[in-house]
């Protein structure tokens, strides 16, 4: 089979997953049958170019590495904005990694409208779109007999929406919980081993962990977007980052970090979805962990979930050390689950 793709947003990930691409070009053909072109790039600031014959991805990645555009790349009339591109770029499936607005998932959430209604498939690495309108891009997706895949919104390319929608088959899962958002657990990692708050987030914010402005993360919003996710996708719940009774880490005191290490005890973030009743409860908030307590061992940016089921009483994944092309990966296997016809 060949396909023909289009990658929306070319930052960390999308050009960790164009590497990916190219380093698994033979697998892909090799393995699955599966040969493809990529036909179109689309970024906010360094233009689109959108190449019916396709776009060498080596020359697009030294382009944007070196500071440059992408507008020498591109052949046809210009492109005016990202819902412009998605309507002309001639590709069968979007690869969709934009910035997360964890307040409204837009414009990503437009976008995956867009391309689903343009008959395109969509694999999404951005959390936006699956918290804030899973239910109707999925009604979406069926109605135009595409798929619509976003294994890379929580830890990354760590298997564990794949894992909830194709092996946890005839089970209630009737709790999630799990440490999701890398840099509270890296920076609670850092201030446990003698750094100030504002010397580890900002070794985070050094480490392109954290953006410039932190607020999303300390404050728990990415968490609460994540567990949003897990709780709609795989327990059946309507929820919005909103809804989620959230608490960061900014109103730890470096000294109850302390303590609670000298006492056998860590502080983590922790994400909660609880089945009660007929509804579903999410909260984010820092809990104090014993160190027998699986979780309590995750450390720095690794990631780690457990699901608490009526046929496996607990089952943990954990993500060690992820960095974007484990995000990239997961929207590898999507593209090929979707040309295995996985949404069907
Ligand atoms: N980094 C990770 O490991 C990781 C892990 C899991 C999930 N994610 C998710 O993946 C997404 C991308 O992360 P990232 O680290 O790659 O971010 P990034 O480095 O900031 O890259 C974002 C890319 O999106 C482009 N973009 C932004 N707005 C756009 C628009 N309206 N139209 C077209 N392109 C647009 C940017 O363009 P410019 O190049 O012009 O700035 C940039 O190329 C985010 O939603 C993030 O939450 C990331």
């Amino acid at each position: 089979m060949h396909i023909t793709v289009a990658l929306i947003g070319f930052g960390n990930v999308g050009r960790a997953l164009a590497r990916l691409l190219m380093r698994k070009t033979d697998v892909l053909r090799q393995d699955y049958n599966l040969t493809f072109t990529v036909t179109g790039i689309a970024t906010n600031s360094r233009g689109c170019a959108i190449d019916p014959g396709g776009i060498h991805l080596e020359t697009a990645l030294k382009l944007v590495e070196a500071g440059d555009g992408l507008r020498s790349l591109h052949r046809g009339d210009p492109v005016i904005e990202t819902l412009d591109f998605i309507e002309r770029c001639p590709a069968s499936l979007i690869l969709e990694s934009t910035w997360l607005n964890p307040h409204t998932g837009q414009p990503a959430a437009d976008y995956a409208r867009a391309a689903l209604r343009a008959g395109r498939h969509v694999v999404t690495a951005n959390k936006g779109p699956v918290a804030f309108a899973y239910r109707e891009l999925c009604e979406l997706a069926r109605q135009n007999g595409r798929g619509f895949f976003f294994e890379s919104t929580v830890m990354d390319g760590a298997p564990v929406l794949g894992l909830g929608r194709e092996a946890l088959l005839a089970t209630d899962i009737h709790r999630i919980h799990g440490i999701l958002n890398s840099t509270t657990n890296f920076v609670l990692t850092q201030i446990e081993e003698g750094s100030s708050l504002e010397q580890a987030v900002q070794q985070a914010q050094q480490m392109g962990l954290a953006e410039a402005d932190p607020a999303n993360d300390l404050e728990g919003w990415d968490a609460a977007v994540k567990i949003v996710v897990l709780a709609n996708v795989l327990m059946g719940a309507d929820l919005r980052p909103a809804d989620v009774d959230r608490t960061g880490i900014t109103g730890l005191a470096v000294d109850d970090i302390r303590a609670a290490v000298a006492s056998g005890e860590r502080y983590k973030l922790l994400c909660e979805a609880v089945r009660e009743g007929e509804t579903v409860r999410a909260c984010v908030r820092p809990v104090r962990l014993p160190l027998s307590d699986p979780l309590s061992q995750i450390r720095g940016t690794s990631s780690a979930v457990t699901f608490e089921t009526d046929t496996l009483s607990h089952l943990t994944l954990i993500e060690g050390d992820p960095d974007p092309e484990t995000t990239a990966y997961g929207m590898l296997v999507d593209m090929i689950n979707i040309t295995r016809e996985r949404y069907l």
